[in-house]
């Protein structure tokens, strides 16, 4: 693994490229994880002015595909008049309004809809506006519940490494990336990191097979428990398919093992679906395709394809059960939790989600998606090609005999000194990333077919034929 990973993405354009909007931008516009210096010194910010369904344009009018979803976000594509509609149709009715004692008709119909949608009893939905809010929620309510239920001294979370959780600080804690969170130390003491599933860098002896490497990534956790003391182990927070690294798959019987340890310790099991959930796995959330039951599901993102900024952290009958009673209250919330706009959104999304069969869309390509991809291993650059749904990383290497990896500084020349312009110069927008091992990923809009899958396929290889050429 690239130990030094710089974590921040950061694009290089040609200066005789500047447009107005992007010197405008350098002066007050101050842009997330970016290298704001990189722009000073020459380079210009690509400015994305338009949409239109599987496709972005900058403000020269060139179109480019969007390989990920804008932010694994951007579900049903660009444009949607039906999402617009349900806005303006909702902002009419009433703009906003608060879920802080009182409620809306659509805050509570988008709590209905979501709980028929999730597995088991997971009934209790708490709206935040983002995928990071509902971490910090679901760490917060698990820390109140257990005051509640004489369990004090349950604290502590377990999660897995380069896990991304968001960055606010109490989800950067239960992140497992040290180069995201050094600066912002001491963070929430306590947390416990652990393997993730990542099957390509497992340990030499847990090669053979994938379901034994789940088995003993699984174990992990109850040695962490353990370790820890199970008194003062709140929960376990897992992506069921980890996005930062790469895409890892959970092996078959990995989340099993999670929930039955979990079970055994009275640990809670988080799911964090905020990219996994409403459709990029193939099911509105991905806990349903692995069969589990976690006790809590935090999502965000797909919620509203983008057209509107929503998280949720959906909690079980037993979480909700203290708070049911007497006077107690969850001691949390968000100005715009369950704004009525976005409410409104997110069920016009899911009804285009039904009405396009946008699920059944994704499990019936996602093979073609990976079969198309795979052609890919042809060139010495890829190591490794994971994922599921509609969501792949395609992990880059020195050499695919021995695996061995690139060090920072070569890194930080593939990826940044060259992919991602050229990638971007190609007409792809995707992550080029090293957070974990360098891996570029992909996640298109869930409606992509196989000429999607074409048109991506041959501009990596185009892309990362010149990049094999230049780095190895
Ligand atoms: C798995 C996961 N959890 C949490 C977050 C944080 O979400 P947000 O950026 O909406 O706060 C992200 C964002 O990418 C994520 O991928």
């Amino acid at each position: 693994m690239a130990t030094t990973s710089t974590f921040d993405n950061v694009q290089f354009f040609d200066s005789d490229l500047e447009s107005n909007w992007s010197s405008r931008a350098k002066e007050n516009l101050w842009m997330h994880f970016s290298r704001m210096g990189a722009y000073e010194d020459g380079g210009s910010i690509p400015i994305i002015t338009k949409g239109e369904g599987a496709y972005i344009y900058d403000d020269r009018g060139k179109r480019y595909f969007d390989g990920i979803s804008s932010l694994f976000t951007v579900q049903l594509g660009h444009g949607r008049q039906e999402l617009a509609q349900a806005y303006m149709d909702q902002v009419k009715e009433i703009a906003y309004f608060p879920i802080w004692s009182y409620a809306h008709p659509r805050a509570i119909e988008l709590a209905e809809r979501l709980t028929a949608l999730t597995p088991g009893d997971l009934n209790h939905v708490f709206f935040s506006s983002s995928g990071g809010e509902a971490i910090e929620t679901a760490a917060k309510l698990i820390k109140q519940y257990f005051k509640l239920t004489g369990k004090p001294m349950k604290h502590k979370i377990i999660s897995r490494h380069v896990a991304y959780h968001g960055t606010t600080q109490g989800a950067l804690s239960i992140t497992g990336i040290p180069a995201a969170k050094q600066f912002f130390e001491p963070l929430i003491a306590g947390h416990h990191k652990v393997p993730n599933t990542n099957f390509y860098r497992a340990p030499l002896n847990h090669r053979d097979s994938f379901e034994e490497f789940g088995q003993w990534a699984a174990n992990r956790i109850e040695e962490a428990i353990i370790f820890e003391g199970p008194e003062t182990v709140a929960a376990v927070f897992i992506e069921p398919v980890q996005n930062s690294g790469g895409c890892f798959p959970p092996p078959p019987g990995y989340l099993q093992r999670v929930r039955e340890i979990c079970d055994q310790y009275d640990v809670i099991m988080v799911c964090d679906e905020t990219i996994n959930a409403f459709g990029r796995i193939g099911e509105y959330f991905a806990s349903t395709r692995y069969d589990i039951v976690p006790d809590i599901i935090t999502c965000g993102k797909g919620m509203t394809s983008g057209y509107f900024p929503m998280g949720a952290m959906i909690a079980n009958e037993r979480l909700y059960e203290p708070f049911r009673k007497g006077t107690n209250s969850f001691l949390h919330g968000f100005t715009f939790g369950g704004h009525p706009a976005g409410a409104a959104v997110a069920l016009a999304n899911l009804d285009l989600f039904e009405k396009e069969k946008i699920n059944d869309n994704v499990r019936k390509n996602e093979g073609n998606f990976l079969a198309t991809l795979e052609k890919l291993y042809d060139l010495p650059i890829v190591g490794d090609i994971r994922g599921a749904g509609y969501f792949y990383g395609i992990e880059m290497v020195k050499d695919t005999a021995t695996r061995e990896t690139f060090s920072s500084e070569e890194s930080e020349k593939l990826l940044r000194g060259f992919l991602s312009k050229a990638l971007f110069d190609n007409g792809l927008y995707c992550r080029a990333d090293d957070r974990g091992d360098p891996v570029i990923q992909l996640a298109p809009p869930l409606f992509c077919d196989q000429s999607h899958f074409d048109e991506i396929e041959s501009i990596l290889r185009t892309v990362l034929t010149e990049a094999a050429s230049i780095i190895l």
